[in-house]
């Protein structure tokens, strides 16, 4: 079973075509780059990959579960087994890690219980399990706000991991950091999928940190995808194909 299955997915915005008839699969434990300059169509694919947004037309399933045909409590159920990162973090800041992490316990409920600190001895030896993976075991205690960027974005990993997600899709999760951080969490979101069958899909600029760590290149343009291609094969006739030959 595919991890995430995409098939013929159109979305309009308007008279924008933000998706124009995309179509790809990943498989459990590869991390696939998502490349494309701004206004691809990379972030509204992740949104019809949530059902925040319903595509036109096209099928995205997730584990299998085509997510169109799913509402209700099977839709939260689909939707807790996708982890989301965002360029920002998102954390609440004036928590711990430790309890940012436990955050993901709770898919996409409420704070309350986060506030309450109510949470099962199993679900704290989770997220102290994931806050090892991302290396910071040691600032479990530590405020969100007063931890660098990419301790940031280390922590909102440990968050989706503690959530026992399947299938992470990461918007842009290294655009705001520095280059040493930018490396760092790539190359942890790669062990993550290397290591644990969970399948990454790490939306880029950079072309050369897709290379370095990605198992395939997706890479849109206009909505379209141009290129699907093992990064073995993303070589330089890839790149003048993705930012060079094509007009507009
Ligand atoms: N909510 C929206 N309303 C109108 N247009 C949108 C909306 N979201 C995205 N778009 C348009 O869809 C296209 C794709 O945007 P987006 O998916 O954000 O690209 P990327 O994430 O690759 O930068 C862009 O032309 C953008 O302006
Ligand atoms: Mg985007």
């Amino acid at each position: 079973m595919h991890s995430l299955l995409i098939e013929t997915v159109t979305k309009r915005y308007g008279t924008t075509l933000a998706l124009d008839d995309v179509s790809f699969v990943v498989d459990p434990g590869e991390f696939v780059a998502l490349l494309g300059p701004s206004g691809a169509g990379k972030s509204t694919l992740f949104r019809c990959v949530t059902r925040l947004v319903a595509p036109d037309t096209g099928v995205v399933r997730v584990l299998g579960r085509d997510m169109s045909a799913l509402g209700g409590q099977e839709l939260r159920l689909a939707r807790r087994d996708v982890g989301l990162i965002f360029q920002q973090f998102n954390l609440i800041g004036r928590l711990s890690a430790m309890d940012n992490v436990l955050a993901g316990r709770m898919g996409h409920a409420s704070t309350l219980r986060v506030v309450l600190r109510q949470f099962t001895r199993a679900d704290r030896q989770l997220a102290l399990a994931a806050l090892d993976r991302v290396g910071l075991l040691e600032r479990a205690g530590q405020r969100a706000d007063s931890l660098s960027g990419g301790q940031q974005q280390r922590v909102a990993i440990a968050r989706v991991l503690a959530q026992q997600a399947r299938l992470l899709l990461a918007d842009e999760p290294v655009s705001s950091l520095d280059p040493q951080s930018a490396e760092n969490v790539l190359g942890i979101l790669r062990n993550i999928a290397r290591e644990t069958g969970i399948a990454v899909v790490c939306a880029l600029h950079q072309v050369d940190l897709a290379r370095r760590y990605a198992d395939r290149v997706v890479a849109l343009r206009g909505g379209r995808k141009l290129l699907d291609v093992s990064v073995n094969a993303f070589d330089q006739n890839a790149f003048q194909e993705l930012y060079g030959a094509h007009p507009g």
